[in-house]
């Protein structure tokens, strides 16, 4: 897909679910670094939702209005953290992310960026996180397959507590880079749109059946 030079900026939003942000050293610097960037959108979903009761419509909206969506977060047990998995629980609804009359997030792209305690090279078979990192991806890619969104590179830094000031700076002047660069990505020019992944209406158990999510009550 090519895009003109002096085509508008980007709308980006970047979601933010660090459990304990004023511990974080790479994430929020991460953040901080978004933030700084024009065109730029963050939420940060601990600050927002304390209480996890996420404002479902709100989110949608920002949502509709963007076309890079990032997803930045730790890695948790090997995935994401609770709060970014329920953001997509919630938000990511049938018959608006996918399903028969899904499809507001359709040509979308989705960019993980993401950090993990564990350096990059604990990461194969003969270490002690036993797989190469790109083990743990296909939830992610699926979910963005899924509602019809190109699934970005990722953007990864590994062993967060170790690396170096410099390597840490380097890390953030690169994420602000790509943000602001943004659709202007060599990557993006010949990347393919998402497959298909048509989800029939019989996929799902009648409206009635599903639970649905506690509304939020102001006290
Ligand atoms: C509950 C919990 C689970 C974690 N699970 C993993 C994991 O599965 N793999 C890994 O490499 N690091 C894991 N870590 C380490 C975090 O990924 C690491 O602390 C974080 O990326 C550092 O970023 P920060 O400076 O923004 O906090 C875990 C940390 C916590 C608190």
């Amino acid at each position: 897909m090519a895009f003109a030079p002096n085509s508008p900026p980007a709308n980006i939003l970047v979601i933010v679910a660090h459990p304990s942000l004023e511990q974080s050293r790479a994430n929020r610097r991460l953040m901080q670094t978004a933030l700084n960037v024009p065109a730029v959108q963050v939420r940060d979903l601990y600050a927002l939702y304390p209480d996890y009761l996420i404002d479902v419509a709100a989110e949608q909206a920002l949502l509709s209005a963007a076309k890079l969506v990032v997803w930045q977060h730790p890695v948790h047990w090997y995935g994401m953290t609770p709060l970014m998995k329920l953001y997509l629980d919630d938000v990511l609804t049938f018959n608006w992310a996918y399903g028969p009359t899904g499809g507001a997030l359709r040509g979308k792209d989705v960019w993980l960026v993401a950090t993990t305690g564990g350096p990059e090279d604990s990461y194969q078979p003969t270490r002690y996180n036993r797989y190469f990192f790109d083990a743990f991806l296909p939830p992610y890619e699926q979910t963005a397959a899924l509602c019809s969104m190109r699934f970005l590179q990722p953007m990864l830094l590994h062993g967060a507590h170790q690396v170096s000031d410099a390597a840490l700076t380097e890390h953030a002047a690169m994420y602000a880079q790509r943000l602001s660069s943004y659709p202007h990505w060599p990557e993006l020019e010949n990347l393919e749109d998402c497959v298909n992944c048509d989800v029939p209406e019989s996929a799902r158990p009648a409206d009635e059946a599903i639970v649905k999510p506690p509304k939020k009550v102001s006290l």
